[in-house]
């Protein structure tokens, strides 16, 4: 079945004029706020990620709002795009962030955040993290393992302070997602620490001399669009807090409910947040915690296209291809995840077409899209893949050693490049001519 979409322009901007996507059409064309997609094209080559300042604004501070009800904070995860330039942004805003490693705790402290705007979290940290991340003075490192917890203590000792520890909690709750990959809150899971094991993890935290536990942290998956999985599992953590809290610890300030937000990459609907807060603030303001939320999608999903070039246009086995010259490389979510992301020519196209939009790497999983029925395309044209914002450039890789493509910021009538197109040198910068061998 060829896919079948309405036009970008019938959906680009929705109710009270606000601008959803930051693309929209102005005499055929594709622009990004006030910058034709065409002109960066020619000014920065593809393949290129155009991202727009403003849908980063406007979506932070739609969930900023409908959180106010409460103290809270948003803690933007970097993994989703954590490109200076929308770090910037989002620090302008007034948020904080989520790191995963110490590479993003790096990038996140260049960016001038300060230890006490940052989350670190993952499943998998290691000493050297755990050392930097308290060396940081992050705000809270959410623990995943009894383990973890007594390692982050010794830590805390030799560095002569005390560690602000969060338990992520795997609340093993029922979650709808688009992909099972992007599921983490469900039992059986490798993430956080079983529902039935963490009063007790709460008991060796309270115990240990060098650690003090803040807070409660859960993320059930993402790309969501259903309550449910937030609200249950919001209930799960009140309900350990009130454990915790009757074993006699009293030190817990955060309530982190993770994020997971889902975004339209089709024609979903946006999960409605004065909805979403209101089935959560009255369940967590009770408690007196401060809640916080680790979005990645949801700020940026939306903000950002690929720009890329078709190298070729060809017939085979009653099939009509697009060779594009970003592949699976530059975007992996459709081989990955079997995800959809719209596909626009830049400029306006003479009709329709179904083909595969395929990238230049050696696989047959490397595609855009199979069978899609878009704009009418030919060799020269360029593509706009949209909605790549969030892990787009982020899981680009060099496979067949490509250089990743340049990433570049609009911001009203004004571009710029913020991340520059890797070049072939940068390809074997780490590669040693004259390599030392070792005796064994
Ligand atoms: N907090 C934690 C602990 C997470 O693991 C994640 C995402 C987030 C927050 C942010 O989730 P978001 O708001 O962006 O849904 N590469 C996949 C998505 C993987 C998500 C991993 N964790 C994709 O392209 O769909």
């Amino acid at each position: 079945m060829p896919q079948v979409r309405g036009s970008l322009h019938e959906r680009s901007v929705v109710g009270e004029g606000v601008l959803t996507s930051g693309f929209t059409r102005v005499n055929g064309a594709l622009v990004c706020e006030g910058v034709p997609l065409a002109r960066v094209a020619e000014d920065v080559g593809t393949p290129a990620y155009v991202y727009s300042a403003s849908v980063v604004r406007d979506r932070f501070s739609r969930l900023d709002a409908a959180l106010a009800p409460m103290p809270h904070r948003i803690h933007y995860t970097l993994k989703a795009n954590s490109n200076r330039g929308v770090l910037r942004i989002l620090r302008e805003m007034g948020a904080g962030v989520d790191v995963v490693s110490g590479g993003e705790l790096q990038r996140a402290l260049r960016a001038g955040f300060d230890g006490s705007d940052i989350l670190f979290g993952g499943v998998g940290k290691s000493e050297r993290e755990l050392r930097e991340a308290l060396e940081a003075g992050v705000l809270m490192i959410n623990v995943e393992s009894s383990a973890e917890i007594r390692l982050v203590d010794e830590i805390a000792r030799e560095l002569g302070v005390i560690a602000p520890v969060g338990i992520r909690v795997n609340p093993e709750v029922t979650v709808e997602s688009s992909h099972r990959y992007i599921k983490t809150g469900e039992k059986g899971a490798k993430f956080g620490i079983p529902f039935d094991e963490v009063r007790e993890a709460a008991r060796i935290a309270a115990d240990l001399s060098h650690t003090q536990l803040l807070g409660l942290d859960m993320h059930v998956g993402s790309q969501l669009f259903r309550l449910d999985p937030y609200v249950d599992g919001t209930e799960r953590l009140v309900e350990l807090l009130g454990q915790i809290r009757q074993d006699g610890v009293d030190t817990l300030r955060f309530l982190d409910i993770g994020g997971g937000l889902g975004v339209s990459y089709d024609d979903e609907e946006s999960p409605d947040l004065s909805r979403f807060a209101r089935a959560l603030v009255p369940r967590i303001q009770p408690t007196g915690l401060t809640l916080l939320m680790e979005p990645g999608r949801y700020i940026v999903g939306n903000c950002g296209v690929l720009l890329t070039r078709v190298l070729y246009r060809k017939h085979s086995g009653g099939r009509e291809f697009l060779v594009t010259d970003a592949g699976m490389t530059e975007l992996i979510r459709p081989s990955h995840y079997d995800a959809y992301h719209r596909i626009d020519t830049v400029q306006p196209s003479a009709g329709q077409m179904t083909a595969d939009v395929v990238g230049p790497v050696c696989e047959s999983g490397d595609f855009l899209a199979l069978d899609r029925e878009m704009d009418e395309a030919h060799a020269g044209d360029l593509l706009a893949v949209h909605d790549v914002g969030a892990y787009g450039y982020v899981m680009a890789s060099n496979y067949n050693s490509r250089p990743r493509g340049a990433e570049v910021l609009v911001d009203g009538e004004r571009f710029a490049v913020v991340t520059a197109r890797e070049q072939y040198d940068d390809l074997i910068r780490l590669e040693l001519d004259d390599p030392e061998w070792r005796d064994s």
